[in-house]
């Protein structure tokens, strides 16, 4: 397993170009099987979970190109229910679903298991996809769904912790070939939804309020091939602005949407962070200290949780008390210990974690346990004193392209090295 040595201290400083986004692409890529025509997906990042689903889609019968970071995707045929070891390992997979039985009204796919970041459900899918009319039997840890018609309806998607945003990909992939009107309430908002929506749309689906809280989907006989450039990470433009912060540096982020991070840069900004537009690009700047900001995740327009473990290991460098709140996931602060070994004072009380920011942090030794937990090891360690080695990074390559490219072109010193 690959690691990552950094040798903290240098500010990043010079431009990054943030790639597509991760987490819009995956459900994009699922929904190419809602037609037999030839779709065109660009701006696709070259990433382990991408490939994943890329191999899928094969094993479901698809063909599949690349050619630079466009992929095209021909799903003439589908045939069988795909490769269940390929799907097992990628929660993300659970968004073949929707399409599947969209398609065929008939899908398999395993159950996802609990993660490193809480249980991950998947009931508000299988909520919605019966409200479509589908019969579904949990068996043997697969998750079979029958459907012989599927009928719009009402459904409200609201659970415990919000909506959900897989669950809204789901029921809006079913519900576009649905006969009848579907309006899904208290569906997510994210942007990553409302760019799967808008694919749909170029594919020929009939969707109203994308973006918003109440999306309405008339259902169509069939969708035809279409050409879509996914939108730009904002988790990765996320990270780049923490690190360059965290650094004290000097970064401008081409081919962002900040539109889509205004909660980020609202704390960034009381955190004493400078971010503002520089040409097409958005730079950010630190001179002074940074100050402490309390940051509570919520789901979208609020401040993100795939976010949250990276402005932590800023607010680590802030004299004072920040309180960050967890709200989307019961157990995602599995980054806390791992940021103590590297000096950080942070005690955790339910789902605050209080950082007592302002010591000095020393490299050491630790260990990434989830994609957004690695990406804060990394920033701290970029900040730290010393030399810090982050084990187990094939979380990052799930999630950012390159990244440590990336990271030595704004002067970052930072190798992967193979094995262990
Ligand atoms: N939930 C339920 N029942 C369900 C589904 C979700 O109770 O049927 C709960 C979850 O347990 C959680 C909350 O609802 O408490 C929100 O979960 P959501 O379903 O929105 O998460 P997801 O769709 O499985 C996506 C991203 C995550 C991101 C979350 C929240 C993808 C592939 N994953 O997951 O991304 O954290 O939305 O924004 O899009 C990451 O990129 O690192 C990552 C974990």
């Amino acid at each position: 397993m690959d690691s990552f040595v950094i040798h903290g201290g240098a500010p990043l400083r010079g431009e990054v170009t943030i790639s597509g986004s991760k987490n819009a692409v995956l459900p994009i890529l699922a929904a190419t099987l809602l037609t037999g025509d030839t779709c065109t997906i660009r701006r696709v990042p070259d990433l382990s979970d991408v490939a994943f689903m890329l191999r899928i889609l094969e094993s479901l019968g698809a063909e599949v190109r690349r050619e630079g970071d466009a992929i095209t995707v021909r799903a003439a045929r589908i045939q069988g229910f795909g490769d269940y070891e390929l799907i097992r390992k990628m929660r993300g997979s659970i968004c073949i679903l929707g399409p599947l039985l969209g398609r065929r009204r008939e899908a398999s796919v395993s159950l996802p298991g609990g993660c490193i970041i809480g249980t991950r459900p998947i009931d508000l899918h299988l909520k919605g996809l019966a409200a479509l009319g589908t019969r579904i039997q949990v068996e043997n840890g697969y998750v079979h769904a029958r459907a012989r018609r599927l009928a719009g309806t009402t459904i409200f998607l609201g659970g415990r912790a919000g909506p959900t945003v897989l669950g809204t990909a789901n029921i809006l992939m079913a519900a576009v070939l649905a006969e009848g009107v579907t309006v899904i309430e208290s569906a997510a908002c994210e942007p990553e939804v409302a760019d799967l929506a808008h694919f749909l749309v170029a594919m020929g689906a009939r969707i109203s309020g994308i973006g918003s809280p109440t999306v309405t989907v008339t259902g169509v006989r069939e969708l035809h091939g279409a050409d879509h450039e996914v939108i730009p990470d904002r988790i990765e433009a996320c990270t780049f602005l923490c690190a360059a912060a965290a650094t004290k540096g000097d970064v401008t982020l081409q081919g962002t949407r900040p539109e889509h991070f205004g909660a980020v840069l609202d704390k960034l900004r009381e955190a004493g962070v400078t971010v503002e537009r520089a040409g097409t690009g958005l730079r950010v700047t630190r001179r002074g200290k940074v100050r402490p900001a309390d940051v509570t995740t919520q789901p979208y327009s609020g401040f993100p949780t795939d976010v949250q473990a990276q402005f932590m290991a800023l607010m680590t460098l802030a004299p004072g008390i920040s309180v960050i709140t967890e709200r989307i996931f019961e157990s995602r602060f599995m980054h806390v210990a791992e940021l103590m070994r590297l000096g950080a004072d942070i005690a955790i009380e339910g789902p605050n974690a209080i950082v007592k920011g302002g010591r000095p942090l020393s490299g050491a030794p630790v260990m990434a346990s989830d994609l957004r937990a690695s990406a804060a090891l990394v920033i701290a360690g970029l900040a730290a004193k010393g030399t810090t080695q982050v084990h187990r990074i094939y979380h990052l390559d799930r999630g950012y392209e390159r990244m440590e490219d990336k990271l030595r072109r704004l002067g970052a010193r930072i190798e992967r090295v193979a094995g262990e």
